[in-house]
């Protein structure tokens, strides 16, 4: 798999191996020396145009090899132009579900149907193809969806066949697997010999330490380092930053010793984290901050017990969505820095000081691999929950807003909804989001009236693909009559987070209750320095159900779990308002921050 930088590129990687393909992730400027092993080639997509001052370099030797290859969205037009044929900045932008018209169905595309819905994501398309192509299939805009040249077994697709909303995609990277004589031997069990295997050779005698937050992760890390290295060479620590969920510490404790683990310490380092993030307001300097307290603390911590850190190595249960979103990967573009790849720690990865054994792991394959180790089925399944916690879901604000130019956009909005019969207003904050293959911070727009689920997705869509300056769209629970809401000023403090705290533990209950824990892959609950009198606060659910965490669908619950949840909160002393948040991922990140 050659990264060209498409926010997809690692997922494709992950979709071959659960073809039971081993398949690994290089530099499109590899030597072919260095490519020599590999029974097929795929060229991943990428946010560039191959005529962009910005296309990313390749060593275009390797389109010379002799080997099976696929290029898809960018590398089918990398293939296109470099083996003679023609590609042009598109008409109309193609983002999202699309219907592939399929005129042969061979090579890669064997077995297929005549119409299957697939997913896009380009500006530029092919418009003439390679000597020995033919053309397999077209979309509307797009008369060269897919093409293939049988005898070279060089194909290339303008979709994403590697997204789970491209219904048969798995058929087709399964249909390109079988031109290859590639082995189908790549299984969990293979990963975990080969993972104990490297860490042992990694820490070469030494130990590790391991800060367990309790989520998945670090909790199937933690295990499998103790696998690799025995207790006796790997110590846990669970550090409560004070942005953990309600009574999570408690739990964590008591999970971990079920678990039979009796290396664990437990540190409370609440004040600590609340001074280093105390005034700021910018997500990625809050990011910055409490990722480098971590260390700080971790250090502190080594010291008391009196470790000698050069005999101790740093571990991380790092997923492989985790770097390639920090831009951990060459060409990708940074959507948002994970906690575990701030500066520090990228300092201690080049002194290969820090040990990932989940680095190549999505998460439903770290869960997979958890149950295999043993790991509590309850524990397995929990709701992933970021390493900063709630500080990214609190937002702060020093209460400012300058929305003079966002008047405009406003009126502009509010039209689209009243033709949906629904209210508009452009809120005075922004949040983080992802369009095409690149990081957007722009403004959530609120919509309040009556409406349903359907109409609120088409709302929600047509609003974020006709304003660049609104990218999340959220829809007013209650109450009925919200009051003329500003900005206020608010950081992470003690009220704010036990504020959100509150509403948060509410919202897991209710899934719990409601028998929606599975259904809902997770459920951000967010907190909004929004007031109409400078004390209360709003609160946004953001429930999304997602296979890959790549792309993310906004969860379309029942009206019993929305009163339930609404009446609930606006319970809660101190909250005004509540919203759900109705943007897919594109455009919205998970996450707000
Ligand atoms: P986004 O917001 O990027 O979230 O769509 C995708 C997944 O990543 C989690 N996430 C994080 N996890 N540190 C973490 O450990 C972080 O800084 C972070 N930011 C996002 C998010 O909860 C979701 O599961």
């Amino acid at each position: 798999m050659l990264d060209f930088g498409g926010q997809y590129a690692h997922l494709i990687a992950n979709r071959i191996r659960r073809l039971h393909v081993y398949a690994e992730i290089r530099s499109p400027n590899a030597a072919v020396a260095d490519l020599a092993d590999a029974d097929g080639l795929i060229l991943s997509g990428g946010p560039s145009s191959v005529y962009g001052a910005d296309a990313p370099t390749y060593n275009p030797q390797i389109l010379e090899m002799d080997k099976p290859m696929l290029g898809i969205c960018y590398g089918h037009q990398l293939l296109c132009h470099r083996l003679g044929g023609q590609v042009e900045p598109g008409q109309t932008h193609e983002f999202g579900a699309a219907y592939l018209q399929v005129n042969h169905a061979a090579g890669v595309l064997s077995g297929l149907s005549e119409r299957e819905m697939v997913w896009m994501s380009h500006r530029d398309h092919v418009t003439a193809m390679p000597p020995g192509f033919t053309a397999l299939a077209e979309t509307d805009d797009c008369p060269i969806a897919a093409m293939g040249d049988a005898e070279r077994k060089i194909y290339g697709l303008q979709f994403h066949p590697e997204v789970t909303h491209s219904v048969r995609g798995m058929e087709i990277l399964d249909n390109f697997v079988a031109l290859t004589e590639a082995a189908r031997d790549w299984t969990m069990q293979q990963y975990i010999e080969r993972t104990m295997h490297r860490v042992r050779e990694q820490t070469n005698g030494r130990k590790i330490f391991l800060l367990v937050s309790g989520g998945v992760d670090s909790s199937v890390a933690f295990l499998l380092l103790n696998r690799a290295l025995g207790e006796d060479r790997v110590l846990g620590l669970h550090i409560d930053n004070g942005f953990m969920r309600k009574g999570e510490t408690a739990l964590v404790e008591r999970l971990m010793r079920e678990s039979g683990f009796a290396n664990l310490k437990i540190v409370d380092a609440t004040n600590e984290f609340l001074e280093v993030t105390a005034g700021l307001a910018e997500p990625e300097a809050k990011r910055l901050a409490i990722g480098e307290e971590f260390l700080r603390v971790r250090d502190r911590a080594l010291a008391d017990l009196e470790l000698d850190p050069e005999e101790w190595l740093l571990g991380q249960g790092t997923l492989y969505t985790d770097t390639i979103e920090s831009g951990g990967t060459e060409n990708a573009a940074l959507i948002k820095t994970h906690h575990n790849r701030v500066g520090v720690i990228e300092e201690l990865l080049a002194e290969g000081k820090v040990v990932e054994p989940l680095d190549q792991l999505y998460k439903d394959e770290a869960r997979e691999l958890g149950e295999k180790l043993g790991l509590p089925h309850h524990l397995v399944w929990r709701h992933p929950f970021p390493g900063p916690g709630l500080a990214v879901r609190a937002l702060c604000s020093d209460g400012k807003a300058d929305m003079a130019e966002m008047a405009t956009v406003e009126a502009e909005a509010l039209k689209v909804a009243s033709k949906f019969g629904l209210t508009l207003e452009v809120l005075p904050l922004q949040s983080v989001g992802v369009q095409g293959d690149s990081r957007t911070y722009a403004h959530p727009a609120v919509v309040s009236g009556r409406s349903d689920w359907k109409t609120l997705e088409a709302l929600s869509t047509e609003l974020t693909n006709n304003f660049n300056s609104i990218n999340r769209v959220i829809y007013l629970l209650g109450p009925d009559q919200r009051p003329p809401q500003k900005l206020k000023a608010g950081y992470l403090t003690c009220d704010r987070l036990d504020l959100l705290r509150e509403v948060d533990a509410i919202n897991m209950d209710a899934l719990e209750r409601h028998g929606l824990m599975q259904e809902v892959t997770q459920m951000p609950t967010v907190l909004l320095p929004l007031s109409s009198d400078g004390v209360q606060e709003s609160v946004v659910l953001r429930p999304i159900s997602t296979d890959d965490f790549m792309t993310a669908r906004f969860s379309q619950l029942s009206q019993e779990f929305l009163d339930d949840v609404c009446g609930r909160m606006l319970a809660v002393a101190g909250v005004e308002a509540v919203f759900y948040d109705v943007t897919h991922k594109p455009p919205g990140t998970v996450e707000w921050e």
